[in-house]
């Protein structure tokens, strides 16, 4: 696992990882003229985006997409669609593009339309969370789908999945670890001791973020 950068506050760690986004998009407008970040929701990373919406980029060069999804229409209050057009509403008004995972009719109807679009997007950055139960993205320890999520020969990039101890949703579209291994960089914040804990306990889905095969990952933490 890669070295914590640990910041004694939370608004610090945030303000630093908008920063990092904000760099890895500029890189990739200036490499190829277009940058794509994909984002978790959940309730941390929400600050983070906030700020970054706020810097001086060029918005319209940019793509958001997801890291993983709920199963929920996007104006669910559980929809990290919702969360991630909200929190960085000012670069959406400025004319970033947004690729949805969710599109209604049955989940895996959703993944095999998200898995077209997505595998059209160069990954510039990906914006990683953790829950207490060691999964990021939605690779959750007691999910039937974890041995497919996770191998690197998958040659899907979204797919859909039922997770028994997913919270708040148990239907999820999620990027599979062979989508994130072609990302150009891997951002992972952390908040509070007991994730911290967690994480370097080991043994959680959230180890196959670290494999040699993955882009590199920066660790953001704060207490
Ligand atoms: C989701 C996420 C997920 C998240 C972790 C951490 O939709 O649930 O994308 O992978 O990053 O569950 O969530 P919290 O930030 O709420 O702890």
């Amino acid at each position: 696992m890669p070295p914590l950068s640990v910041f004694s506050t939370r608004d610090a760690m945030m303000t630093a990882a908008a920063r990092a986004i904000a760099e890895a998009l500029r890189f990739g407008i200036a490499t190829r003229g277009a940058a794509c970040a994909a984002l978790s929701g959940g309730t941390t990373p929400a600050p983070a985006y906030r700020a970054l919406a706020h810097m001086p980029l060029p918005w319209k060069d940019v793509t958001f997409a997801l890291v993983d999804e709920r199963f929920v229409p996007n104006a669910d209050a559980a929809s990290n669609e919702r969360l991630v057009r909200e929190s960085l509403k000012e670069a959406f008004a400025a004319g970033a593009a947004f690729a949805p995972m969710f599109s209604g009719g049955t989940p895996a109807e959703a993944a095999a339309g998200a898995d077209a679009a997505y595998k059209a997007l160069q990954i510039d950055v990906a914006v990683m969370g953790m829950g207490n139960d060691g999964h990021t993205a939605s690779w959750f320890p007691g999910a039937p789908e974890l041995p497919a999520l996770l191998d690197l020969g998958n040659p899907r990039t979204v797919v859909a999945l039922t997770a028994p101890d997913a919270q708040p949703i148990n239907d999820r579209l999620t990027l599979t670890r062979a989508a994130l291994a072609r990302a150009d960089r891997l951002l992972l914040l952390i908040t509070g001791t007991e994730k911290r804990v967690r994480l370097e306990a080991g043994g959680a889905p959230i180890d196959a973020l670290f494999a040699p095969e993955m882009p590199p990952c920066e660790i953001l933490y704060a207490p």
